[in-house]
């Protein structure tokens, strides 16, 4: 893996990245971290940085991790791993070691980033806001309903926006 230059991500497809690729989100150290698969997400630009948006419900293992680091990457993969983002995306870890199932390999990407050898594509991000979800702020109630309330229904996301700090790939 290696570094390149932030205008690298000017040739990716975020909509495709995101949506149809999906990433890992991942944080905490080499010795105690935890990654999920995300497909809702952005990348753009905030207070002239370049920023990374994430929503991560809080009943997710991995929403204590980055609660509890500064940091995280996010990682996309070739469509090899869809099987290993789909199990990343079904299984907590704290039932099971997901990155192992998985056939991923850990790696540091910097200083308190974990990613996966694999990646093709790794961002690191530092965070720099956050806040959870009001209910009364969701305006098209059809979404709350949708998502918030009955069976598919779940906590409301904690809302993140983390700088882009570095992007490598493979
Ligand atoms: C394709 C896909 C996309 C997902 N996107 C998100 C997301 O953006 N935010 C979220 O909170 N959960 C999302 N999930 C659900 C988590 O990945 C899932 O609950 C996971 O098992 C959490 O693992 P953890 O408990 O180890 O953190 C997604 C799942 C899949 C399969």
């Amino acid at each position: 893996m290696k570094q390149t230059d932030i205008k690298a991500l000017a040739k990716e497809d975020v909509f495709k990245l995101i949506d149809n690729d999906w990433m890992l989100v991942t944080a905490g150290t080499e010795d105690h971290f935890n990654t999920m698969t995300a497909s809702w997400g952005g990348i753009g630009i905030l207070w002239n940085r370049p920023v990374a948006f994430l929503f991560i419900r809080p009943e997710r293992y991995t929403h204590e991790f980055l609660e509890a680091n500064e940091r995280l990457s996010l990682s996309f993969f070739t469509e090899k791993y869809r099987k290993a983002l789909q199990l990343c995306g079904s299984k907590s870890g704290r039932d099971m070691n997901k990155v192992e199932a998985a056939g991923l390999h850990p790696l540091n990407v910097a200083d308190g980033v974990i990613g996966f050898d694999e990646a093709r594509l790794t961002i690191s991000c530092r965070k720099l806001f956050q806040t959870d979800m009001q209910p009364c702020n969701i305006l098209d109630k059809e979404i709350l309903e949708r998502f918030y309330t009955g069976p598919h229904g779940g906590g409301y996301h904690t809302i993140y926006v983390a700088e882009i700090e570095g992007v490598y790939e493979k």
